[in-house]
């Protein structure tokens, strides 16, 4: 970063330098007064350099360093020389050399920070209200250099891989995630609106049809939900698309850019990477994102419980309901208030309530359902779950649905309870052949599980017709890290005749995947390659690689919770002219 201003970077002196004349600018991160003698550490982007004041030598520099305050920006000139032996410090890459400078400019002076820089327990409302100064701390830094790393990794991997990155709409319709949109009032087409993009789906899909063959993009994408730790309205996908291409060449291609990004950040990735079905990602962890650092797998009671003489399990599976378990290891000593809090948390995560079987150290098996089993049917339980004296077995019974959260939520919660996961562990897997549709409560309808231009199973195409529409599978993919979805996509319908027997299944008439889809519809009539593609959410995958909890930590300017972005205060109101010239009336009272 060569500039009149600055011949070296502070953070890449040392003792080849010696004797050389440097200019040099930066942010004063210290100032020492140590009998007299100033010691000020110099700061720029590559790390710190120590200038020295001493006023026998050099009274003018003295007198200026000795009234700058912290976090003031300025330019010295000066020699490079050996620090004395008993100043050498080798903790700092610089710590070999030091100057004597004989010339000091103070660019700009900086007023008394709100925050003390290096102090690690300042809130993050602070930290996201100062964002630009919390920028200068050593692991912001640090967060957004691994994330530059990482995009150009993957940039170069899919530049060699004959991809070509082209830039889609922001302002446009809505989008098939299924999220809320953002969206946009148009000052010239009156009472219309734009939506921002929850991802480039469309567009991509569109640039196969206009024979692109194989793109990508660094994509901003906006979605209006619930955020938390690792959602944010605004976030980044690495999104890409490919056409004449089947699942297993997508899952390739995507595992060759997945370990580019994690060698970028030092990290090995052994491929091919471990493939499970969503059912048994289910079955065994309770999820479709399977934290697979540790075990306590669920387990299927079902079978037994049906033959037991317990009449609530029963009627749970009459009603087509299920009975599953999980093993703890270890905790049979738990106390009864300590069995209390298990039974409320299983509750707190959605379950009726909560039954076990206590191995006691002893031998003895203690259990609140004890009475409705017979001997036989508890060794069989003991038998599936390996049970020891010591261990708990967990059962919950209820739909599939809320057993599998139930347990799958126990099982991380336990995880991380008893110090299973080891946090140097890399486990990336692909969850593959998802159902095609979702039943929603609260719409009263089946919806797509990923989105409705993914294609069914070919071999299920009869369900989908008959509306059997719980047993369609289809040909998507999510990719999963540590228990996080780093990713997720499919192969797409490409012919009109699917992709209508798909809208009909949704319900969705004519008239409204016109209005919503039809540019699309209508492009699919004129020649259209078999695509396939996903797109990686870049966010979380750098937060993983960073192993810190937030993607907060890995964005420049994020919002906070509220959707709020506290440093420029967005969003703001609107001046009532600007609301009538966008054709709006504000319901809630200007203040
Ligand atoms: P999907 O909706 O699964 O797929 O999104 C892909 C990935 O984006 C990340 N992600 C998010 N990251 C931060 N904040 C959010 N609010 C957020 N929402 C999603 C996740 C997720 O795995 N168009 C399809 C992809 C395709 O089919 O090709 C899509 O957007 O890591
Ligand atoms: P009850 O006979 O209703 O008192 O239930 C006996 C035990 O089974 C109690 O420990 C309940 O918490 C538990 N239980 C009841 N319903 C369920 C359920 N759906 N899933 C798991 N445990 C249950």
């Amino acid at each position: 970063m060569k500039t009149l201003l600055k011949s070296n970077n502070c953070g890449e002196l040392n003792a080849k330098n010696i004797g050389e004349e440097v200019t040099l600018s930066g942010w004063v991160s210290c100032v020492r007064d140590l009998g007299g003698i100033i010691f000020l550490e110099l700061r720029d982007r590559s790390g710190f350099f120590q200038l020295v004041a001493d006023p026998q030598i050099n009274p003018d520099i003295h007198a200026v360093f000795s009234k700058l305050k912290t976090e003031s920006v300025i330019t010295v000139k000066g020699k490079v020389t050996k620090r004395p032996d008993e100043t050498y410090n080798e903790k700092l890459a610089t710590g070999e050399v030091e100057s004597y400078p004989n010339y000091v400019n103070v660019l700009t002076e900086a007023e008394t920070l709100p925050f003390v820089l290096d102090d690690e327990n300042v809130s993050e409302d602070i930290r996201l209200k100062y964002r630009y100064l919390d920028l200068r701390r050593a692991p912001m830094l640090h967060n957004l250099t691994l994330r530059h790393k990482v995009v150009t990794a993957m940039r170069e991997y899919l530049n060699g891989q004959d991809f070509l990155e082209v830039e889609t709409p922001i302002l446009n319709k809505t989008t098939p995630e299924g999220a809320r949109d953002y969206l946009v009032p148009s000052r010239v087409q009156e009472g219309k609106f734009y939506a921002l993009p929850q991802s480039p789906q469309i567009f991509k899909q569109l640039l196969m049809v206009g024979g692109i063959e194989r793109y990508y993009q660094i994509a901003k994408c906006f979605r209006d939900e619930d955020l938390r730790a690792d959602r944010q309205p605004e976030f980044t996908q690495v999104d890409l698309e490919m056409s004449f291409v089947n699942q297993d060449e997508v899952i390739t291609m995507v595992e060759g850019l997945v370990q580019s990004a994690f060698k970028a950040a030092g990290v090995d990735v052994q491929l091919p990477l471990k493939r499970i079905t969503w059912q048994e990602a289910m079955d065994r962890f309770g999820s479709d994102k399977p934290d697979t650092r540790f075990g306590l797998e669920l387990f299927n009671v079902t079978d037994i419980m049906e033959a037991s003489t317990f009449q609530a399990f029963k009627d749970v599976i009459a009603a087509g309901g299920t009975v599953r378990a999980i093993k703890i290891p270890g905790i049979a000593g738990y106390s009864r208030k300590e069995m209390d809090d298990v039974r409320n948390l299983a509750i707190s995560f959605g379950a009726k309530g909560l039954a076990w079987i206590t191995y006691m150290e002893s031998g003895e098996v203690k259990s609140p359902v004890l009475k409705f089993l017979s001997e036989d049917q508890i060794k069989e339980i003991q038998n599936r779950a390996d049970a020891q004296n010591g261990d708990i077995v967990f059962f919950v019974a209820d739909k599939p649905k809320v057993v599998y959260d139930v347990l799958g939520r126990f099982r991380l919660y336990f995880g991380k309870k008893l110090n299973m996961i080891n946090e140097d562990d890399h486990a990336l897997l692909w969850v593959v052949n998802f159902p095609m549709f979702e039943w929603s409560d609260e719409e009263g309808r089946y919806m797509a599980m990923h989105h409705p231009f993914t294609s069914p199973n070919l071999e299920d195409m009869d369900k989908l017709r008959n509306g059997d529409l719980g047993h369609v599978n289809s040909i998507a993919y999510d990719i999963v890290y540590n228990g996080t979805e780093l990713g997720g996509g499919s192969v797409r319908i490409h012919t009109p005749e699917v992709q209508k027997e798909v809208f009909k299944a949704l319900g969705l008439d004519d008239a409204t995947v016109q209005e919503k889809f039809g540019f699309m519809v209508n492009a699919f009539r004129y020649g259209t390659p078999p695509h396939a593609g996903l797109a990686i959410g870049l966010d979380r995958l750098i937060a993983l690689l960073c192993r810190t909890d937030s993607i907060r930590d890995v964005i420049a300017f994020p919002k906070n919770s509220g959707a709020k972005c506290l440093m420029s205060d967005a969003p703001g109101e609107a001046s009532l002219q600007q609301l009538r010239e966008l054709h709006l009336k504000s319901t809630v009272k200007p203040k």
